[in-house]
């Protein structure tokens, strides 16, 4: 069956005008980690939830889902320092408590508008591949610029994608693959499918949607206002 792995576990210092980690900011009356949280468990094959805190939020999220354990098995798990290292932490559990798992799907809670669809697309690739990514198309044209402040070079997007997540992989991959990456002292991995990628595994793309954003500055929950409130 497949777990949701939700990391939850990160500060949020790029979003400048917030005193608390972005996760827990409250838009719509309703805590930005429980708009994914509530999509995993509305969706039907998502069996067991790991939700990836902070070791001070832990008490107060417990707390906060305790009523959402009746719908769905949410185990609350302490991140590291980093996202890979949070997301290492989840595997590490299951690995222990629940080792015949066989898919995961991680997921970065600063993306709210993960919809069941994407979701379903996810489970139904993972049977055939070890890893999936979800890719969104570059439309824009892409330009470097050294300094920041004259053009560089522009790059041809036709073979750019933005990474998204959820991610999908059969566990012992993505667990092998976090386990090596340690070993090369790989540590600051940005995503989980390159760790995958890093050991020359095939990762496949499949789309993602706009709506699908991150949540990372000012910027971006101004979109997601604009997008939810009346
Ligand atoms: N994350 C995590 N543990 C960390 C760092 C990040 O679980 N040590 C999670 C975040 O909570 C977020 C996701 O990984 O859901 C993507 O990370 P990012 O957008 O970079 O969030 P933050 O690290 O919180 O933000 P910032 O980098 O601006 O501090
Ligand atoms: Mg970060």
């Amino acid at each position: 069956m497949y777990t949701a792995i939700l990391l939850a576990a990160g500060k949020g210092l790029r979003l400048k005008n917030s005193t608390i980690p972005k996760q827990y900011l409250m838009v719509n009356r309703k805590p930005l980690y429980r708009y994914s949280l509530d999509t995993f468990i509305a969706h039907k094959l998502i069996s067991r939830i790991i939700l990836v805190v902070e070791e001070a939020y832990v008490a107060k999220v417990e707390s906060d889902i305790r009523p959402l354990q009746k719908k769905k098995p949410i185990d609350v798990v302490v991140g590291g320092m980093t996202r890979q290292a949070s997301s290492f932490e989840a595997l590490k559990f299951i690995q222990k408590k629940h080792p015949s798992t066989s898919f995961v799907l991680i997921h970065d809670v600063a993306r709210p508008l993960i919809s069941l669809e994407l979701i379903d697309q996810l489970t139904e690739t993972v049977k055939k591949h070890y890893a999936v990514t979800l890719g969104l198309p570059v439309h824009s044209s892409v330009i470097s610029s050294n300094q920041g402040e004259l053009i560089d070079n522009y790059i041809p997007r036709q073979q750019l994608f933005l990474a998204q997540t959820p991610q999908a992989f059969h566990f012992p991959t993505i667990y092998e693959a976090h386990q090596t990456a340690i070993q090369q002292k790989i540590t600051s991995a940005t995503d989980d499918a390159s760790l995958v990628k890093i050991m020359n595994k095939e990762v496949k793309i499949i789309n993602g949607t706009r709506l699908n954003f991150k949540i990372t500055h000012e910027d971006d929950l101004n979109l997601l206002k604009a997008i939810l409130l009346p």
